[in-house]
């Protein structure tokens, strides 16, 4: 019932309330007062009688033969006064504790109406502060506050929408530009089929790839897997996966002893992230180059190092390259099959298992990526299960 009621509505009821209580004691505190002071000090014959004659020594000192007065009558007109007066404050306070009211809640409606103008589309409305430090001020600042970070993450979402389809019609329109090309020969060569079937089949399993690490980067649902993970044995998977490029590149992998040292979590989800940072160090490295891995266990942490001798990145860049589809030169990554979705995805994977990365490099020389996870760590990790 009381939520029905305006928050103006509230206040003015709540200072009229006090103000009755206040107004009532007052005079009540007046009316016993002038009972107590003028009525009972009167001699005792004058109290209860309606009308009084004063004679002989009293009458003297007044001057008066004889003064009549009423102290019933007197009495009744200064408790009617005293309510009267106690009704007019009543009034004259609501009025002014709803004026009052509405002044000090003014800035609260204008908040409303900024906030009932913002659209899902258009975000870039803010409430006025004009100086304010009271609590409206700081309500006003908050609400700012938190539409900045809505709309910068609207905002991502939306870049992250149009890269994921920028994606997806890349290999869509080679696909179909292929398709058109031998919709134009009545009978193609067995020679040109085989081509137009080898583009369509790399340009598939590019966008399989890239909506399977879009699902995987964007998918909250899952279930708990703990599981104990040899670090050697998931780079040397990566490694014999990765041999063929490898070997094309004529590099050196080194990996350094780190026995016994075991991770806790998904292997799926480690193996991935693992392998794709493998993968980048093949393949922005240069010919001849190498990779070297190492690991070791440090205050409670277990530390993975991974250095490769390629291309390097750009310092100002560094910052950029676990954003989704990020990609330091877009043309050549498109051209090695990436989507800029490898990073973001090891992040990923390694935040869920309270890991984190850093990166350090020098353009053209080498780049350096540095895992940490916690020792001993049986928190419990969520993968995906479809
Ligand atoms: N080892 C590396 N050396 C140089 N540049 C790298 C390395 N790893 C990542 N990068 C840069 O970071 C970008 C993002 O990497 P990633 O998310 O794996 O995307 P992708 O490999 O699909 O391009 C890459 O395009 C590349 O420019
Ligand atoms: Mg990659």
């Amino acid at each position: 019932m009381l939520k029905k009621i305006s928050l103006r509505m509230r206040l003015t009821l709540l200072s009229a309330m006090v103000m009755a209580g206040a107004a009532v004691i007052l005079t009540c505190v007046f009316l016993f007062g002038a009972d107590r002071i003028f009525v009972r000090n009167l001699p005792q014959e004058f109290i209860g009688s309606s009308e009084i004659t004063l004679s002989g020594a009293a009458a003297e000192d007044m001057e008066l033969a004889s003064v009549t007065f009423t102290i019933k009558e007197a009495g009744n007109r200064f408790n009617l006064w005293g309510t009267a007066g106690l009704i007019l404050v009543l009034i004259l306070g609501t009025a002014a504790a709803w004026l009052v009211a509405g002044r000090a809640l003014q800035p609260l409606e204008e908040l409303s109406d900024t906030i009932e103008e913002i659209s899902g589309n258009d975000l870039s409305h803010r409430v006025e502060i004009r100086d304010r430090q009271d609590e409206i001020g700081r309500l006003a600042r908050s609400f700012n506050l938190m539409m900045d970070k809505v709309s910068a993450s609207f905002e991502r979402q939306k870049r992250f929408s149009a890269s994921a389809a920028h994606e997806l019609k890349t290999p869509l329109a080679t696909i179909a530009v292929n398709l058109d090309v031998l919709a134009l020969e009545e009978a193609p060569p067995a020679a040109r089929l085989e081509k137009v079937l080898k583009v369509i089949r790399t340009n598939n399993e590019r966008m399989i790839r890239l909506v399977d690490d879009l699902f995987r980067l964007t998918s909250e649902n899952g279930s708990i897997v703990n599981e104990e993970v040899s670090l050697e044995e998931l780079l040397a998977e990566s490694a014999e996966e990765l041999s063929r490029p490898i070997q094309e590149k004529h590099l050196t992998v080194s990996i350094g002893s780190m026995p016994g040292l075991k991770l806790t979590g998904s292997r799926v989800m480690l193996s991935r992230a693992v392998g794709n940072l493998f993968e980048n160090a093949v393949k922005y490295n240069r010919d001849y180059g190498t990779i070297s891995i190492s690991a070791r266990k440090e205050a409670g942490k277990i530390i993975m190092r991974m250095a490769d001798t390629g291309i390097g990145i750009p310092k100002e860049e560094i910052s950029r390259i676990f954003e989704p589809f990020y990609r330091v030169d877009k043309s050549r990554s498109r051209a090695m099959g990436g989507s800029g979705l490898g990073l973001p995805l090891v992040k990923d994977i390694l935040e869920k298992h309270g890991g984190n990365i850093t990166v350090k490099s020098t353009p053209d020389e080498s780049t350096v990526f540095i895992l940490e996870f916690p020792e001993n760590n049986f928190q419990e990790y969520v993968v995906d299960t479809e």
